[in-house]
């Protein structure tokens, strides 16, 4: 099962305290409203990843480890949401519900399906993708790369191939010249803070699950080794690391090349660290989860993306069970909804750049707490931001219920459902939540 933030809070997390959901659907946050405004130009937004939502991405590399056999994943991705081919309707779904943004990502093993080949036709069709957003009045974020990378790069070493920063950055370079123009906020990798770290706090037998799988595909392909954009077992990780810091910057470089007013970020995986009592692992956490990838960020971006689910209470030993009578999501972990603002806060404290929220959301069946949540968090961001942390968006994940890597369609985030068998989509209360939240730019 692969899910880098899932797995690290709940390899931490140390025990179980009951789950009190909500117990009622709340019957509109509009109800709730506190009249906070958000300042104007606000981005209102609701987010993807291209093979969380597309389908049949055939030539990723997560397609080979979900199809080998005894693989660790729960489930292939198969068509998932058939994104790829319905686009329009999801653009659709986020101007109806009254956002202004919508973040996706690009496909780099469609754009560049074989080393040095690029396709013109895919290129369109992330082009058309930037311009049926324009032509909805919706702001494309875009992610360069999130996650999943060509199988010939895994099949090459993936990250771990010193090449991988020039070609991370020839992409960069081919997909800017034919993108860039119409992209309002760009963001290079997704969530690389996390590379390489699970490891170390995973019980053995996911690892090795992990391994073998990679091992499995490299066998079927015939190589030494065969090493995914989103992995467990990481063999090198300070060279997989290092490569990737280097990727980002060179792919900034590439993209401010091709448009030198493209304000370019990266997006962190950040929880709401908390100390608690004397001589608390807080700042140590923080330092081995964040600090290389923050210093980089206030070096190299324009702004910060904060991809915030959870929030973690450090003592002198580790992390602390969720307090009784917390809410809690599928996974067992706590749902609290100051944990958006205490990331965001953090995060502008380490760099001193603008704050996207690039992700927030919550993995649940029950919608109610999704209702909850969203006005709850936002209330909390808004206060940060009163006392002058300046965030500029906030971004839901996610539009639909979606593939959600080792944990297959299981783990559901989205404000709208969909039917496997019909892709119909469905919305749910929360996004006439967010939605009125985005119309009246207030809490
Ligand atoms: C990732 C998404 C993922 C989401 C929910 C983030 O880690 O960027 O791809 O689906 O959180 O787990």
């Amino acid at each position: 099962m692969i899910n880098r933030r899932s797995l690290i809070t709940s390899a931490l997390a140390t025990g179980a305290a009951g789950a009190l959901l909500p117990g009622h659907a709340l019957a509109d946050a509009v109800a709730e409203a506190t009249g906070a405004s958000f300042p104007d130009g606000f981005l209102w937004g609701a987010a993807t990843a291209a093979h969380q939502v597309e389908g049949n991405n055939l030539n990723a590399d997560l397609w080979v480890i979900e199809n080998v056999p005894n693989t660790i994943f729960a489930e292939r991705s198969g068509d998932a949401t058939n994104s790829f081919d319905l686009w329009p309707v999801d653009l659709d779904l986020v101007k109806s519900m009254g956002l202004n943004t919508y973040r996706f990502s690009l496909e780099w093993a469609r754009i560049e399906p074989d080393k040095g080949h690029f396709s013109r036709a895919m290129l369109d069709h992330y082009k058309a993708m930037i311009e049926g957003c324009r032509a909805r009045g919706l702001k494309p974020v875009v992610t360069f790369n999130h996650f999943t990378t060509p199988r010939w790069f895994a099949a090459q070493g993936g990250w771990h191939n010193p090449e991988s920063p020039l070609l991370f950055a020839r992409f960069c370079d081919r997909a800017a010249k034919h993108l860039a123009s119409g992209i309002a906020l760009a963001l290079t990798l997704n969530e690389p803070n996390l590379a390489g770290l699970i490891g170390e706090i995973l019980p053995p037998q996911l690892l090795a699950g992990d391994r073998a799988t990679q091992e499995a595909a490299a066998k079927q392909l015939g190589v030494p080794k065969y090493s995914p954009g989103v992995a467990l077992y990481v063999p090198e990780a300070k060279t997989y690391r290092a490569n990737m810091m280097e990727a980002h910057r060179r792919g900034v470089a590439a993209i401010k090349a091709v448009r030198s007013d493209l304000e370019v970020g990266v997006s962190l995986a950040l929880l709401d660290d908390q100390a608690v009592g004397k001589n608390s692992i807080r700042d140590r956490m923080r330092e081995r989860y964040y600090g290389e990838w923050l210093r980089l960020a206030a070096e190299t971006c324009d702004f910060i993306g904060v991809q915030n689910y959870e929030r973690k209470i450090w003592d002198d030993k580790g992390s602390l069970p969720p307090p009784a009578g917390a809410r809690l999501n599928t996974a067992g972990a706590e749902v609290w909804a100051g944990s958006l603002a205490g990331a965001v806060r953090y995060a502008w404290e380490a760099t001193k750049l603008p704050v996207y929220v690039t992700e927030h959301g919550v993995n649940s069946d029950d919608d109610a707490l999704r209702q909850w949540l969203i006005p709850a968090a936002l209330a909390d961001l808004k206060r940060v931001m009163d006392e002058g942390v300046p965030v500029r968006g906030y971004i839901h994940w996610s539009l639909i219920d979606n593939f959600e890597w080792g944990f297959g369609y299981r783990y559901r985030f989205g404000l709208h459902s969909f039917d496997r068998e019909t892709f119909k989509r469905t919305a749910k209360p929360s996004a006439r939540v967010l939605g009125a939240i985005a119309r009246r730019n207030a809490v």
